[in-house]
């Protein structure tokens, strides 16, 4: 929704010169968990980037719920020092001063009455006060299991509709959206009790990165290649989410999760859908979603008895990452020391459907590889007849056009040129395209996109909940099949592209992994 002027609060002489056009309407955003990381890492700064872009209206105010005592003073101080960090030290002091007038803070267990009537409160007066009209956005910044108690609570003090006068109420949620098929199934219906799904944003902090979002740019405002964007062009496709970093701090969450939790059943199926899918009718959030979901119901779902044979999962042992020395993963602080949690896993998939029928799609990601880097490539098939004898074609690779989703955001063409020189010998050569260079302007962060969607209503870049379940409608016979103590988990060594079995899978197809 856009901000009519009408709408806007007489109240706010700082309207005077905003772009009133792109300013989301005024609302209280209400973060749960707000004592934690991601509020002062990212969604903090992004708001502050936000008011300074004057894509948030003046009276927009923040209230933080949490279960430390900060107070008010004590959240403040906080979120002033999470904007300064953000900014390097730099402020815009304007923006900040807009903000920081309404800072709240609620303490409170996230299950208890007590909290949610002192949310009420304290949300009622900023309408009052600061001309919130009665919008709202609440962020479950939360651990996953108290999602539905913070739901049913905000409906039982009504939190969970505007206020008179106001146009919406959202929810914002992170993922993980449950822990397997069930869990996921079960969360829904309860957050659907209180709340109807075009209410619900569930972020996939992916789909809030430029790149990624520019596949569909790339595939869809193109038309020299979505005709050989299938099987009959298309020998394979490689999608890497890497990591170089190991899990660090975050243990405990990660002992639960492993990699086909974290990353597989949300951020690499939600690229691998936006690579596969059909061209959407419009760019509307109905007509990509649509398209998204039936892409994702189009992957083959594995037997539990194929698992083994598709999908091979690892943990990293001791090794080194970019010339540092990083302990295993069962040194790690929280980790069990016999723990079979996986911190890497790559599979193999198919895609039963008339474009891509055929075509194998090689995931895999992975904690502890030698660079942090997400690519989609796509490796074409050979010409029918290559007219060059065998020795002249020695260093000619196949065809492959790889997005690079990060860093170096960019795509990159390979093909084959002739070798300057008497004879005809062709090697394959790159052409690249950098964003960087091609635009001047610095692409906002995830974050910043995300939450302006959210006010705006704009649910394009949020994952619907046939999404949800579709994504774990694949996960789940791996789930099963490793549930059992005797799944092989094999092992690689931190800053190393993986375990050997990994590049067996590929092997066996007369492939190799790309060394990005
Ligand atoms: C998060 C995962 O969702 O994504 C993390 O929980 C992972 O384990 C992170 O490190 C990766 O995100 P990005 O934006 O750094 O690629």
């Amino acid at each position: 929704m856009v901000v009519s002027p009408e709408r806007l609060d007489e109240a706010h002489p700082l309207l005077e010169g905003l772009d009133v056009e792109r300013a989301a309407a005024p609302a209280a955003i209400v973060i749960f968990g707000a004592s934690g990381d991601l509020t002062s890492r990212k969604l903090m700064p992004a708001l502050q980037a936000l008011m300074a872009r004057e894509q948030l209206a003046p009276g927009t105010s923040i209230v933080g719920v949490g279960r430390s005592d900060l107070g008010h003073d004590g959240f403040r101080d906080r979120m002033r020092q999470a904007v300064e960090q953000a900014g390097g030290g730099d402020v815009d002091e304007r923006a900040w001063a807009e903000l920081q007038g309404g800072l709240r803070y609620v303490s409170g267990d996230y299950d208890d009455d007590a909290t949610y009537q002192a949310l009420d409160e304290v949300v009622a007066d900023l309408d009052r006060h600061r001309g919130t009209a009665g919008n709202r956005l609440h962020y479950l910044s939360t651990p996953p299991g108290v999602f539905a108690a913070v739901v049913r609570r905000l409906g039982d003090v009504g939190l969970h509709r505007p206020a008179p006068g106001g146009d919406f109420a959202r929810v914002v949620i992170e993922k993980p959206f449950g822990r397997d098929l069930d869990s996921a199934q079960a969360l829904d219906r309860s957050l659907h009790e209180v709340l109807d799904e075009d209410q619900l944003y569930r972020i996939d902090h992916y789909l809030g990165k430029e790149t990624v979002q520019n596949v569909l740019a790339l595939r869809f405002a193109n038309s020299i290649f979505e005709p050989v964007w299938n099987r009959g062009y298309v020998d394979s496709v490689q999608i890497t989410v890497a990591e170089s970093e190991g899990v660090g701090h975050r243990a405990g969450f990660y002992e639960d999760a492993g990699a086909l939790r974290d990353i597989v059943q949300n951020h690499l199926l939600q690229v691998l859908a936006l690579t596969v899918m059909e061209p959407p009718v419009s760019m509307s959030p109905k007509g990509i979603r649509d398209e998204k979901v039936k892409a994702l119901g189009a992957v083959d779902i594995l037997h539990p008895g194929e698992v083994a044979r598709e999908v091979v999962r690892a943990q990293y042992r001791r090794g080194w990452v970019g010339g540092t020395e990083v302990p295993g993963y069962h040194e790690e602080k929280g980790v069990a020391p016999d723990s079979r949690t996986e911190t890497y896993l790559a599979m193999r998939l198919r895609i039963d459907n008339w474009r891509w029928a055929g075509v194998p799609f090689y995931l895999r990601t992975g904690k502890c590889l030698p660079r942090r880097v997400t690519e989609v490539a796509l490796r074409f098939s050979g010409v029918p007849h290559l007219p060059f004898a065998p020795t002249q074609a020695t260093q000619l690779g196949p065809n492959a056009l790889v997005l690079r989703i990060q860093p170096d955001e960019g795509i990159t063409l390979r093909f084959g040129a002739k070798i300057p020189g008497q004879t005809f010998d062709v090697r394959s050569v790159s052409m690249d395209f950098s964003y960087g260079a091609a635009f001047a302007e610095e692409p906002p962060e995830a974050y910043e996109r995300l939450l302006y969607d959210a006010l705006m209503g704009d649910p394009t870049l949020f994952i619907r909940t046939d999404e949800v379940q579709q994504a774990w409608r694949i996960v789940q016979p791996l789930l099963d099949a490793w549930s059992s103590e005797s799944a092989p988990l094999a092992g690689y060594d931190a800053g190393t592209w993986g375990p050997e079995e990994a590049d067996r899978l590929l092997e066996g197809d007369g492939r190799r992994w790309r060394r990005p």
